[in-house]
């Protein structure tokens, strides 16, 4: 197979791709990032000399490139978008161009071209915020409360009206919370033992009790490959691990990790629109697919922990790049 993956050099298209070169050896990967912020092509050193890897930097909203690019590969799994919600909260637009139209772009290429299979990878977000109890379902109707989740249903939505209208083989992934190696230090695990790691408090919105569903990053690469291969086109597969942990209960156990008390947290301003809990059901994807998380919670946060203090250098570089941009 020829395969297109879009926004490989972040956290999870990274994982996805050292994933799929080792456990398909004869399919060809390009990986196509414009590497942004969040972009970071060393999360790849790994996989640089494989000969069935290729590097391409470009955006997916430039239309020529994403064309000459679809006409070598057989299927597309899009990973690329801007993924942090205060960012959305900051500045909508990017969110708009990268996520909404770019999947326009890379939907309309794949149509035009005839791939055998677009993946759309998509967040829990766009279902919105549950009560206290339930989950969400494929079924649940999509209610965006940020600027990031309502981009990301939109292109959900324009993934739907390809399939519906130009019979274009689309799948459709939403998962929950992803943790593990090489995530930005702006989100909540990385950037937490950052904090932790030079003596800072770590910041905590409203009351901590917000509720996440969490999975490891290489459960959801591995849901992905099994939804590109196994999956019913037109359809959405949620995955998600069952696991659901407030804010505070993620911070203590980093806390503890890392021999903190509680006197290392200060509790600031909630977030605008704070989505107050999401649960996902991955009963369709174990049942129709036979996919289900491997990595328990207890021994994925141990492995996670102790490779942000084993890779600080990652942290350092990145923080680095980040002082030479400001
Ligand atoms: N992180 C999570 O917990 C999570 C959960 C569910 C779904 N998702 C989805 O998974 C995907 C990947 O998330 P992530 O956490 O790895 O994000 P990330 O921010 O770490 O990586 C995004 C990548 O996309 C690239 N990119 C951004 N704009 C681009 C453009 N216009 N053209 C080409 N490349 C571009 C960036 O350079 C970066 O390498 C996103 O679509 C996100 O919505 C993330």
């Amino acid at each position: 197979m020829n395969l297109l993956v879009t926004g490989g050099a972040g956290f999870i298209g990274s994982c996805f791709i050292r994933h799929m070169l080792k456990k398909h050896p004869d399919y060809k990967i390009i990986n196509l990032d414009n590497l942004t912020y969040a972009g970071n092509i060393e999360n790849l050193n790994d996989c640089k000399d494989n000969s069935n890897y290729k590097f391409i930097k470009g955006n997916i909203c430039d239309k020529k490139l994403v064309r000459d690019i679809i006409s070598q590969v057989d299927c597309v799994v899009n990973f690329a978008a801007e993924s942090h919600v205060d960012n959305s909260i900051k500045n909508p637009e990017i969110f708009i161009e990268t996520n909404v139209q770019g999947t326009l772009n890379l939907l309309q290429a794949s149509k035009e071209l005839g791939v055998e299979r677009y993946l759309q990878v998509s967040t829990d977000e766009v279902y919105g915020s549950l009560g206290r109890e339930g989950y969400f379902y494929e079924t649940t109707s999509l209610a965006p409360n940020s600027p990031y989740s309502a981009s990301k249903a939109s292109a959900d939505m324009l993934t739907r009206a390809y399939y519906e209208t130009y019979k274009l083989p689309t799948l459709n992934t939403r998962c929950s919370n992803n943790y593990g190696p090489y995530q930005y230090p702006e989100k909540l695990i990385p950037f937490f033992i950052s904090k932790l790691l030079k003596n800072e408090k770590v910041p905590i919105y409203g009351d901590g009790l917000n509720v996440r569903d969490w999975l490891y990053v290489y459960d959801h690469c591995e849901a992905i490959d099994t939804v590109l291969h196994f999956g019913r086109v037109g359809e959405v597969y949620n995955i998600g691990g069952h696991n659901e942990k407030t804010n505070l209960e993620i911070t203590k156990l980093i806390l503890s990790a890392m021999g903190k008390d509680e006197t290392s947290i200060e509790y600031v301003k909630d977030r605008l629109g704070h989505d107050r809990r999401y649960a996902i059901s991955n009963d369709k994807i174990t049942k129709e697919l036979g996919w289900k998380p491997s990595i328990t919670f207890e021994e994925g946060i141990k492995l996670t922990i102790k490779w942000y203090l084993d890779n600080q250098k990652w942290i350092k570089s990145i923080e680095n790049k980040k002082a030479s941009l400001v």
